[in-house]
């Protein structure tokens, strides 16, 4: 990190009783992906250590008049904040007004590009109010260290991608240890992760997501908004899309957004969602098959398919071979799975589940099983177009969907549930990052490849994979379209 950068004199005249915390640091990235980040309060969090919240306050976009509101840690007190955009001039600089009850504070961020990269520099003019000079004198170092610790976090959050990480034998061992493995999709398990915020923008870029209109899609949508990408949200509920779409604009302003309404536990509906989406999109980039539910107990579509198999695996291998030439090269596939698989086998002789008791756990984590193996399949078959495909597990989530259908587990276990937002951060990470692009054919949790079987006789070998692909050609037909 530089410090004293020695650039011109903040614009602000300044009394004797304000601190000045002046900070540089040389990001690797371009000024427009720096100043969209720093800019962005909201994003405080993941690079201030001393900022434990913060939320936008005003609806719309960023810029002159925004609002927020953020909760900092001052020793062991907790200050509210509230800070308001007063200059907005993308990418070079952001001028902010902060105000609490103990302090005021007058935030200048600018942006100067490098031969390669940019150079951020940040000056922060603070006053404390009511409080002698000799303590602000003491207190001076430790605000000066909160500086620094800062701007140590925004390098690291603006610093160049790094590879994606490979399979490890620890990991492996972790994963085979079924309980200890099974913290690591809990909360703790997340944060314990120390995951870098997503830099890498979307602008361009459409991304199709089915199931945007609650739980981890929910977030997952906000977060790619945010990203810049254009959006075609997929549900099966008009007035729930609609409530998501104004979420977003309230989120992100009128972004270049649409929706699309289909029951995707329906083959017939799928296939004609496909059918709008090539006909709409110019080209998708991203499609992230997310839409997914546990039914407790059987129940037949009305195509005669048991719903856990048509929603979890039918219909997401319908609608991504459909969608398959609208997908642009250096395309993405996501496919949200679920760390119950680990379960099960996959029973490709009787996907509709007709054989044995029925347990809603058991058809959705052979279902979720299925989609993995897809993936793998579309990992190898697609790597030639240079589209890469990913299966992922978002880890226990607090969400409606697992508050419906597994009401105990949800009661048990809330202390320990990921937010939405945790598990929508691999599906982000995936979409988003540029190291995501080249390591097709992973199962990923907390953005780190994972094994997909560790019980006996779940192994889903190539042959068996082959033939699931032909059962499921088989089964589509059943909606007759
Ligand atoms: N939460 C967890 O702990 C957890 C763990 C492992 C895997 N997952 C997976 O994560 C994904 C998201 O789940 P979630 O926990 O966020 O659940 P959620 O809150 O219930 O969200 C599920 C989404 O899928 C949509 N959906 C359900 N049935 C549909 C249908 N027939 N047609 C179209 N859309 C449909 C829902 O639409 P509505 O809003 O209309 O209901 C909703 O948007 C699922 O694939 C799930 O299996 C979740």
């Amino acid at each position: 990190m530089r410090r004293g950068s020695g650039c011109a004199p903040h614009p602000e005249n300044r009394g004797p009783d304000v601190i000045r915390l002046q900070e540089s640091i040389d990001s690797p990235r371009s000024p427009q992906d720096c100043f969209r980040f720093a800019a962005d309060f909201r994003n405080l969090p993941d690079w201030d250590p001393t900022t434990v919240r913060a939320r936008k306050l005003t609806p719309g976009a960023l810029g002159v008049g925004s609002e927020f509101d953020l909760l900092v840690a001052f020793g062991p007190q907790r200050l509210p904040l509230r800070y308001r955009v007063v200059e907005f001039q993308p990418p070079h600089r952001v001028l902010l007004h902060g105000e609490g009850e103990r302090l005021q504070l007058v935030d200048e961020i600018r942006f100067e590009p490098l031969a390669s990269g940019t150079r951020v520099i940040y000056t922060s003019d603070l006053t404390l109010k009511s409080v002698g000079r000799l303590t602000e004198q003491a207190l001076k170092p430790a605000v000066s260290l909160n500086s620094r610790r800062a701007m140590a976090g925004l390098r690291r959050a603006l610093a160049a991608a790094e590879a994606a990480p490979a399979p490890s034998a620890w990991r492996n061992l972790l994963d085979r240890a079924v309980l200890p493995g099974a913290a690591q999709f809990t909360a703790y398990g997340y944060r314990s992760a120390h995951l870098r915020p997503v830099v890498d923008r979307l602008d361009g870029k459409t991304v199709v997501l089915t199931g945007a209109t609650s739980g981890i899609g929910h977030a997952a949508a906000l977060w790619l908004a945010r990203l810049g990408a254009r959006l075609v949200l997929v549900g099966r509920d008009a007035g729930k899309l609609a409530d998501t779409k104004a979420d977003i604009v309230a989120d992100c302003g009128n972004i270049d957004l649409a929706v699309q309404r289909a029951d995707l536990s329906l083959i017939g509906e799928t296939r004609a969602l496909a059918r709008r989406l090539l006909q709409t999109e110019a080209r998708i980039d991203v499609l992230v098959n997310n839409a997914g539910a546990l039914f407790p107990r059987r129940e037949l579509s009305g195509e005669g398919l048991e719903r856990s198999f048509a929603l979890n695996l039918l219909s997401p291998y319908v609608l991504t071979e459909a969608l398959l030439p609208g997908l642009a090269p250096g395309g993405r596939i996501i496919n949200v799975s679920s760390g119950g698989m680990y379960l099960q086998p996959l029973l490709v002789d009787d996907l509709n589940y007709t054989q044995g008791r029925y347990s809603g756990s058991r058809a959705y984590a052979r279902a979720k099983r299925g989609l993995v193996a897809l993936s793998l399949d579309w990992a190898e078959r697609l790597r030639p177009r240079g589209i890469a495909v990913h299966a992922m597990h978002p880890g226990w989530v607090d969400t409606p969907g697992v508050a419906a259908a597994l009401p105990a587990f949800h009661r048990a276990m809330r202390p320990f549930l990921r937010t939405p937002e945790y598990g929508a951060d691999t599906i982000v990470w995936l979409a988003a990052a540029a190291e995501a692009a080249a390591c097709s054919g992973n199962f990923w949790l907390d953005r780190q490849p994972h094994l997909t079987d560790i019980l006996p006789g779940t192994t889903v070998h190539r042959k068996t994979r082959l033939r699931l692909r032909q059962v499921l050609e088989d089964a589509a037909k059943s909606d007759n379209s």
